[in-house]
């Protein structure tokens, strides 16, 4: 790994606040001289010339793209990543490649990263039998291939910036040095990796302990129970504090959940409400612009972050034992309810910085608020050097594909993402989505606006049950991937590409993932068809369920199962 400075980097960067940030020069094979840095008018920009058949992966929790060469990214925070600009939950400056290295940029601002950018005089072979083509896939692909040969990191609004190039025979091994340099994976119970079932926002207790029955009587697999709004006496902006009339003894309501053996997870966001008790004293340590009319506190000052931690603290010593960090994202798209890029916050920070940092700094406040127990919580933003968070990102888009492919693509950026299931249109697709839901690294139905327990309306309790049942099974797996995510780096969720960097089948693979290390997993997405294709890497696998031998290579799968794969031998 090599650190190299190009100009004067800002101080406020993701290292700054990565409490165990730590890195180790060692020679890399790179040549790192090629990298011309030059500053421009509104920033700075980094470039080299990168093989014109170099695959880059990463950027952050992309649900619309896997492989970005020819593509461009600009990675900024939004709650409603539409399409595949690089805008995402989680934006992260770090980029993997098939070529042995990965780029690590340490900017809060938001970078724009062309792979493969042009200029004149670049050699390409000439297209002798041009002809003209009338589907804009035929056309792009073919001006993609001639083209893929700058790497150009544009960093705005500062004068320098620090990067770091990592290398290594696999990606994985790249990326478990990128984890690493943040401090490796979280710490996660075996209890948070059971079935966390969301109750809709509006219940009162009653109404949630009558879900929390239900589960137990119908033998239904349930760990954790979610708290959506509801329970605070005003949630946008947030008060964090119980509501009486729907809540009327917090600690009684946690204790009888407890009782039952779960644990309890509640929703909150970040911005502060006048009617909130700290609303005084985190003023001064707070932005100068408000979302939903509350205070965003700016948790890159102790101050702040001890001010809300302890508050929040008040709600762990009542039972619960994870969050629902909601909002931090902020959007463009759905009515600018966010604070603007031209904020400013008393750190010094301004409104670009915090929307790439907050999701990650109220991890850590939140973190703080729980003593550092272990968990594993739920957050709408996170950002670069992530990974010792026990946080899970999720979303309000809803593309079955996309939650797929997100699922795929959060391997490569230290990050966690959990494809909830909500309301359903079809037994099928509730099912379909349950399976993925399973094969995932927190189990989670988010019924936060269903009327009602999403299968009641499908007649099939027992398919759901078998489901949730092999959820089951898996922990002892899972907690094993998550133990070594946090001593070596390596992620529980990897794409194929990750392990098999040197099979070229694997490239282009964003629907099946590797999971609980030695699972593959292939999700049949859609309600259409019964049916896929599936390719296994060169090794010795079995069929998880009836542990028959697969041959690798492609082939096509017809099951009402989602087909999972175990790997038995090379
Ligand atoms: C959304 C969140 C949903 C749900 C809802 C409650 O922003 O993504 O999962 O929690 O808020 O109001």
């Amino acid at each position: 790994m090599k650190k190299l400075t190009f100009g004067t980097p800002e101080s406020l960067v993701p290292s700054k606040f990565c409490e165990n940030f730590k890195w180790e020069e060692t020679p890399v094979a790179f040549d790192t001289s090629a990298i011309a840095f030059r500053k421009t008018r509104g920033g700075v920009l980094l470039e080299y010339k990168a093989a014109a058949d170099t695959h880059f992966y990463g950027c952050g929790l992309q649900f619309w793209e896997f492989d970005h060469a020819g593509h461009k990214l600009t990675l900024r925070c939004n709650a409603d990543p539409l399409t595949p600009s690089g805008d995402t939950h989680a934006p992260v400056p770090f980029f993997v490649t098939d070529k042995g290295y990965g780029i690590y940029v340490d900017t809060a601002r938001y970078a724009e990263i062309y792979f493969g950018a042009q200029k004149p005089g670049d050699s390409f072979e000439p297209d002798e039998n041009y002809v003209v083509r009338l589907s804009t896939d035929e056309l792009y692909a073919a001006r993609m291939a001639e083209n893929n040969t700058y790497v150009d990191i544009f960093v705005p609004n500062c004068e320098g910036v620090d990067l770091y190039l990592i290398e290594g025979e696999t990606i994985t091994d790249i990326v478990s040095q990128y984890n690493r340099m943040a401090g490796g994976g979280p710490e996660v119970p075996e209890w948070a990796l059971g079935v966390l079932y969301r109750c809709n926002g509006t219940y009162s207790d009653r109404q949630i302990l009558e879900v929390a029955s239900y589960m137990r009587e119908n033998d239904l697999p349930c760990d954790i129970i979610g708290v959506e709004p509801g329970w605070q006496t005003h949630a946008y902006a947030c008060t964090y504090v119980w509501n009486p009339e729907r809540f009327p003894d917090p600690a009684g309501f946690v204790g009888k959940l407890k009782e039952m053996g779960y644990h309890v997870n509640l929703w909150e966001h970040a911005y502060v409400y006048p009617a909130c008790p700290i609303y005084d004293e985190i003023k001064p340590y707070s932005g100068d612009y408000t979302t939903f009319r509350g205070l965003v506190p700016d948790f890159a000052l102790p101050e702040a972050r001890r001010i809300f931690a302890d508050f929040q603290k008040k709600l762990v010593e009542i039972g619960i034992d994870g969050f629902k960090a909601d909002e931090c994202d902020g959007s463009d798209n759905t009515g600018g309810w966010a604070f603007p890029n031209h904020a400013s916050f008393p750190s010094g920070l301004d409104g670009e910085q915090y929307h790439n940092l907050l999701g990650t700094l109220y991890a850590g406040t939140m973190h703080q608020a729980l003593d550092y127990k272990p968990t594993l919580s739920e957050i709408r933003a996170l950002g670069a050097l992530a990974a010792p968070y026990p946080f899970v990102l999720y979303s309000d888009l809803y593309d079955h594909r996309g939650f797929v492919r997100a699922l795929v693509n959060s391997g490569f950026s230290g990050l966690l993402w959990s494809p909830e299931l909500r309301g359903v249109g079809s037994k099928k697709e509730l099912l379909r989505r349950l399976q993925t839901v399973t094969f995932s690294v927190q189990c989670l139905v988010n019924a936060w606006n269903c009327a009602k327990i999403p299968w009641l309306d499908y007649d099939c309790v027992e398919e759901v049950r078998e489901i949730l049942s092999i959820r089951r099974q898996l922990i002892p797996g899972l907690k094993a991937a998550f133990d070594r995510y946090r001593d070596t780096g390596v992620p529980p969720v990897r794409a194929l590409v990750m392990d098999y960097t040197n099979d070229p089948a694997t490239f282009g693979i964003d629907d099946e993932y590797l999971f609980c290390d030695d699972l593959l997993v292939a999700p049949i997405i859609g309600t259409e068809s019964d049916s896929r294709e599936v390719y296994l890497p060169a090794g010795k696998w079995a069929d998880f369920y009836t542990g028959l031998p697969v041959p690798s290579g492609k082939f096509t799968v017809t099951t009402e199962k989602i087909p999972v794969y175990r790997k038995i031998g090379d």
